[in-house]
């Protein structure tokens, strides 16, 4: 049903990786305010990175096919764009800035946001809402980490994450099929859940750009939409954020979209699903197999109208 992944990754996106790596070790912290950097970042992402117990042991989906067959609609809506077109993103310099409702907004340069905590690696399922799926080794930290840093006030209940927009180097978003740039958005609950990754690399090196470079983050029981590539901003607010995706089908694409086997989209299905690189469906799990350590987030909740 759904096309083979592509076979190859370009050679130029493994060269622009390593020379990221090579840059950002010179770069230090230009335009970057407070708070002082506490751990080292190794010169390879991945090295004595913590393994984690969150990881699952399931197969890892090759990186051929983690950069090959993939969704970043900036860069076009074929899974192969991500790594045709991608290596056109600006990943340096970049800066994230935090602000709403916080005590001390900051905008953070990527070099710091590298250093504010230790590395860990964690090996997550990610279940994309078109019926595929992946197994992931990411490199990055609890997204709270950053979360922590601008004190987010008592009325703060979502976080809105708003990714970049470069439309000069961005083929796709001369299409309308977004608004753009790419909105999604989580409860301020879940976005500090230890589950909730910051990512900044896979499979042991930086992002590749088609994946999300500079950083994105993974919520691992959500469908794979919810997981914001390339950010930009991260605004905390009081009212539910309506993310590009409710904005462009609200009946297909609500704001919790947890991953329900129940609940099917209404076009297809959510009940199996493929896992990329084999041949036969496998059942999907609630909360994509996370349920043990979220399920309580919604405990009260009718997720079949909260979808
Ligand atoms: N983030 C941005 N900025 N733009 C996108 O088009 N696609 C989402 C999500 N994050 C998307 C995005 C979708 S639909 C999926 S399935 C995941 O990224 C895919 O992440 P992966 O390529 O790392 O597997």
């Amino acid at each position: 049903m759904y096309p083979a992944p592509a076979e190859i990754t370009p050679p130029e996106l493994y060269a622009r990786r390593r020379e990221f790596l090579k840059t950002s070790i010179g770069l230090g912290l230009a335009g970057a305010v407070l708070p002082a950097p506490t751990f080292a970042a190794p010169a390879q992402l991945g090295n004595g990175a913590k393994k984690s117990p969150f990881s699952t042991d399931e197969a890892q989906t090759p990186l051929k096919h983690i950069t090959g067959y993939s969704n970043f609609y900036e860069f076009g809506t074929d899974k192969e764009d991500p790594a045709r077109h991608a290596h056109q993103l600006k990943t340096r310099p970049w800066t994230v800035r935090l602000e709403g409702l916080v005590r001390k907004p900051v905008t953070l340069d990527i070099e710091t946001i590298l250093k504010l905590a230790p590395i860990e690696e964690r090996i997550y399922r990610l279940r994309c809402v078109e019926g595929w799926s992946m197994v992931i080794p990411w490199l990055g930290f609890p997204l709270d980490a950053l979360l922590r840093q601008v004190e987010p006030l008592g009325n703060a209940k979502y976080v809105e994450f708003v990714t970049a927009l470069q439309p000069e180097n961005m083929p796709g978003v001369r299409s309308r099929v977004l608004q753009w740039p790419y909105v999604e958005g989580l409860r301020l609950d879940e976005a500090r859940h230890p589950l909730t990754l910051l990512v900044l690399g896979l499979y042991g090196d930086l992002l590749p750009s088609g994946n999300g470079a500079p950083l994105r983050i993974a919520v691992p029981w959500k469908y794979g939409f919810k997981s914001a590539k390339s950010i930009a901003t991260i605004r905390f607010v009081e009212q539910e954020p309506r993310s590009s995706w409710m904005k462009a089908a609200p009946r297909e694409y609500g704001f919790y979209s947890n991953v329900n086997p129940d609940v099917p989209h209404p076009r297809w299905s959510q009940a199996k699903e493929r896992r990329i690189g084999e041949f036969l469906k496998r059942d999907t799990l609630p909360f994509n197999g996370y349920g043990e350590q979220v399920a309580s987030l919604y405990s009260g909740m009718d997720l079949r109208k909260h979808f």
